[in-house]
């Protein structure tokens, strides 16, 4: 898959809703009832991240959910892109890119959307082709303003936003031209998931279904 392709099919993804729930899943059991609640509030592209033992299986059974579109999150090295693949994550999402990173992900056709935080990472994925871009750590690396600031010289890179934004912020970005989606673990809180109240979940999902 080249990057125009990869980046196509991320921008698809990403013009699902407006925010992309990013997932931390320590108990398997939680992975059917979670991913169902988040496609039914109406925010169906899910990132399950790659920080816990269960998180393969759990992509795995996510992506029988219907209506939902699950990826893999904190893709760090070719072994975690051929493990995301074969456990049938549709797209991946990285924090930051290696270049054998994207060879990986371009030779498993594995649609990724790169982590970049600053002008010159922009601009370096953006030479390989990448026009569709994470942006992260975002409130870290300065936020909306940040954000807004690089889309002046490189207005033909579009941004998914992630790492610290939330309910209160994420209109902030949501209206930035260059911003086509937010990514966030605010619609999946740990506690909600421990009391299985997935019925909070799916409201919480329509609340973010409802930003931009
Ligand atoms: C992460 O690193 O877990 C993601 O960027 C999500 O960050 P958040 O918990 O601030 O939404």
């Amino acid at each position: 898959m080249t990057p125009q392709e990869a980046s196509e099919r991320a921008e698809a993804i990403c013009r699902l809703a407006p925010v992309v729930p990013v997932l931390v899943i320590d108990d398997l059991a939680h992975a059917r009832p979670l991913a169902e609640a988040l496609v039914k509030g109406g925010l169906p592209a899910l990132e399950v991240t790659l920080r816990t033992p269960v998180a393969l299986d759990a992509i795995r059974i996510m992506s029988e959910v219907a209506g939902g579109t699950v990826g893999a999150g904190t893709l760090l090295t070719p072994a975690d892109v051929r493990a995301a693949k074969a456990a049938g994550a549709k797209f991946g999402v990285s924090p930051g890119v290696t270049d054998r990173l994207l060879d990986a992900c371009e030779a498993d056709d594995l649609p990724l959307l790169p982590g970049a935080a600053t002008a010159t990472e922009v601009m370096a994925l953006l030479e390989r082709g990448y026009t569709v871009q994470k942006f992260f750590p975002a409130e870290a690396s300065g936020g909306a303003p940040a954000l807004k600031a690089i889309g002046a010289p490189i207005p033909q890179v579009r941004f998914c936003p992630t790492g610290g934004v939330s309910l209160k912020n994420a209109n902030d970005y949501l209206r930035l031209s260059n911003t086509l989606c937010v990514g966030g673990s605010w619609v999946a809180p740990k506690e909600m998931m421990l009391r299985g109240d997935w019925a909070g979940i799916v409201a919480l999902a329509q609340e973010a279904a409802r930003l931009g």
